[in-house]
Formats: structure tokens, sequence, C-alpha cells
């Protein structure tokens, strides 16, 4: 990391299509003074995650786009330097909405404590964050699973996915994860503990649904959409939910493609279909964070981080979140 400057990437044009690394510029800047109640920060992990996609566009969503030359979005782990602020001192761990930089000044009401005591300090922004709200609310307060129920997750073996498969096996859930390659799905079961996992790029995933569960699939938490959502529309069982969490075969889509292609089968089964935000459960996160921090601890709860070394290596590791190519949570490694 460089010291004597600031280094941010940001969007340099918009992506059409999948993004290339020509979206994506390194901007350097003085590092910034901290004023009266600021905190200098640095940052030592960065999270990727697909929304970040949606922040490149122009068009309507539940989040500003990003203008062209902006810092790209994200949140980081950083660790105070400098603290003009009575509510930090420095070598304290912070989670901070900075985006893709080394350094920021910041108001330090803006950023949260990070408390080590629940888990090492990247699993803030992982599974003891954003991406672990993401799966505990939706699973517990969307889906809402009983015993017995079949659950079926896409993207298993993703920072959202494999988490809501393991709560659903903690809450006597049938558990199966859809994932793009043997060894992901192989990991869901001999690691997570899911029942059964189906390998979409290489397995008919509605034969597959059909075969492991005749009755039909209880709960759909699809972080994908697209034909994994089609095959798994096709199986659905009498009064199942569907959570709508994520969509992101179509996230570098110019034009949004024709919707789901089964709608007509949910007359039949009376699915209920919800989407939902992480945000929308603020005030609880902290709740569910204790919560899930005791199920690591228990060991019944586990997770994979997927750590890219070298802050250059954003874009190239952001571009493969988009395709598959991370297994577990992507963080981009800075310094200890
Ligand atoms: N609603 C909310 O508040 C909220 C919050 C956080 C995340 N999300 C959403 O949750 C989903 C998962 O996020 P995450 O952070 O856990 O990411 P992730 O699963 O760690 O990584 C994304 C994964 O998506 C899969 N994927 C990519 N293209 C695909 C395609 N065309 N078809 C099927 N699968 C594809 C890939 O896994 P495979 O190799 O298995 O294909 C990839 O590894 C995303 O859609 C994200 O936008 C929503």
């Amino acid at each position: 990391m460089s010291e004597a400057v600031n280094r941010a990437w940001t969007m340099a044009s918009r992506p059409d299509g999948e993004p290339i690394a020509e979206n994506f510029e390194i901007v350097e800047s003085p590092i910034p003074t901290p004023k009266h109640g600021e905190v200098l920060i640095r940052t030592q992990y960065m999270s990727l995650d697909p929304y970040m996609r949606g922040r490149m566009r122009s068009g309507p969503s539940y989040a500003t786009p990003l203008q062209l030359g902006e810092v790209m979005t994200g949140e980081v782990v950083a660790r105070v330097e400098q603290s003009e602020s009575h509510l930090y001192k420095v070598g304290d761990t912070v989670r901070a909405n900075i985006g893709w930089q080394e350094w920021a000044a910041v108001g330090a009401h803006t950023v949260r404590p990070v408390n080590s005591d629940l888990g090492p300090i990247s699993t803030a922004v992982g599974i003891l964050g954003m991406p672990g709200m993401t799966a505990y609310f939706g699973l517990l307060e969307v889906l809402k699973p009983r015993a017995g129920d079949t659950l079926v997750v896409s993207a298993a073996s993703g920072a959202v996915g494999a988490v809501v498969g393991q709560i659903g096996k903690l809450n006597g859930c049938f558990v199966i994860g859809v994932a793009g390659s043997d060894e992901k799905c192989a990991y869901t079961i001999d690691e997570l503990g899911f029942n059964a996992g189906i390998n979409y790029k290489t397995q008919d995933v509605s034969a597959e649904l059909a075969r492991l569960s005749p009755t039909g699939v209880d709960c759909y938490f699809d972080n994908v959409g697209g034909p994994v959502s089609d095959a798994v529309f096709e199986n659905l069982a009498l009064k199942s939910r569907v959570a709508i969490c994520g969509q992101i075969s179509q996230y570098n889509a110019s034009t949004p493609p024709q919707g789901p292609r089964n709608m007509a089968a949910l007359i039949r089964t009376r699915t209920t279909i919800e989407g939902f935000l992480v945000y929308d459960f603020e005030l609880q996160h902290e709740i569910a964070r204790t919560r899930i921090a005791n199920w690591i601890k228990d060991g019944s709860l586990k997770y994979k981080e997927d750590v890219v070394e070298g802050f250059e290596k954003a874009p190239e590791a952001f571009i493969g979140l988009l395709n598959g190519q991370n297994f577990g949570k992507l963080l981009v490694k800075l310094s200890d």
C-alpha cells in the first residue's frame, strides 16, 4: 500500500454488459486530515458484493447510482489511524462505507465499531456483516421455514447462500443447494451439512429437484433468478414461499430478460413471493450478529472467505464475482 497518497478505485465508464477493466480507474489524492469530530481510517479489508454492479447503472434503483469518476461503492473494515472524536481512539477497528479506497477521513458517527471478540475482523463485512444479516432475516423473517420443509437456496456456496442453508438445517429443513460447480456443491454437503446439491451448469435442475423432493419445494431463497429460478418454480409445493434476495444472473444484462416462465404454476400452488432488502431489518441486526457469532463459536455455523491480496486486484476480483469465480465471501485484503 502506498504510504504517501490515498488511492481510490473510481468508475471511469459505465459497463455495457459484463464489466471490463477499462470501467475502473485508480485516482490518487493526498491522505486527508481529519477535522473535529472525524476519524482518519486506513482500510484493511474491502468487501466486494454483487449489488455494486447495480450502482454502476444509471437507471432507477433502490439506491442512488454512481456518477462517472466517483469512488466505487462499498463497505470496508478499517483501522483508526487518527481520531478527532471522543467516540474512537487510535487502533480501534471499524466498519465504514468509504468505498474502494485506502484512506478516508469521515465523521466518527458514520462508522460502526467492530467487536473482535465476536470473530476475526474480516467477518464484520461477511458472515457477521451485511451478507450474514441478509441470510438470517431473509430466511427467518421472510421465508419463515418450518421443520420438515424443503428449502432450496441458489448461489448456495456464496456469502449469503451458505449461511441460509446452514440456518435452514438448524431449523430442521431438508436443504438443497444449487451452485455452479461440483466442488461448490460438495462443499455445501460435506462441510456445511446441506442434504443435497445440484450443479446447475451440468445437471437438469428441475429433474433433480423432482427426484430429491417429490413433495415439492416449500421455501426458495432466490439469489440468482433466470433459468435456475424457472426450474425451481416448476417444483414448488402447495403454499410455498419464495424470497427474492438477488437476481445475479441478470445483473450484467443491458435490457431485462424475459421474466419468470412458470408463473402459471404458482396459481396451482398458491405461492407467495416477497422481495426484501437487508436494511428492512436494520434495527434487529445486533441481535442477529450475536446469535450468528454464538453459532460460529459452538460449531453450528461455518464460513468460507475468498481473500484476494492487493488493492490493485479489486476490479478483476469483482468481475470474477459476477461469473462465479469466487468461492465464499469475496474480500480484498490491503493490510493486516
Ligand atoms: N436483498 C438484499 O438485501 C441482498 C443483500 C446481499 C446480497 N443480495 C444478493 O444475494 C445474492 C448473493 O450475494 P453474495 O454476496 O452471497 O454473492 P456470492 O454468492 O458470494 O457470489 C455470487 C455468486 O453468484 C453466482 N452466480 C453468478 N452468476 C450466476 C448466474 N448467471 N446464475 C446463477 N448463479 C450465478 C456465482 O456462484 P455459482 O458458481 O454457484 O454460479 C457467484 O459465485 C446476490 O444476488 C446479491 O445481489 C441481496
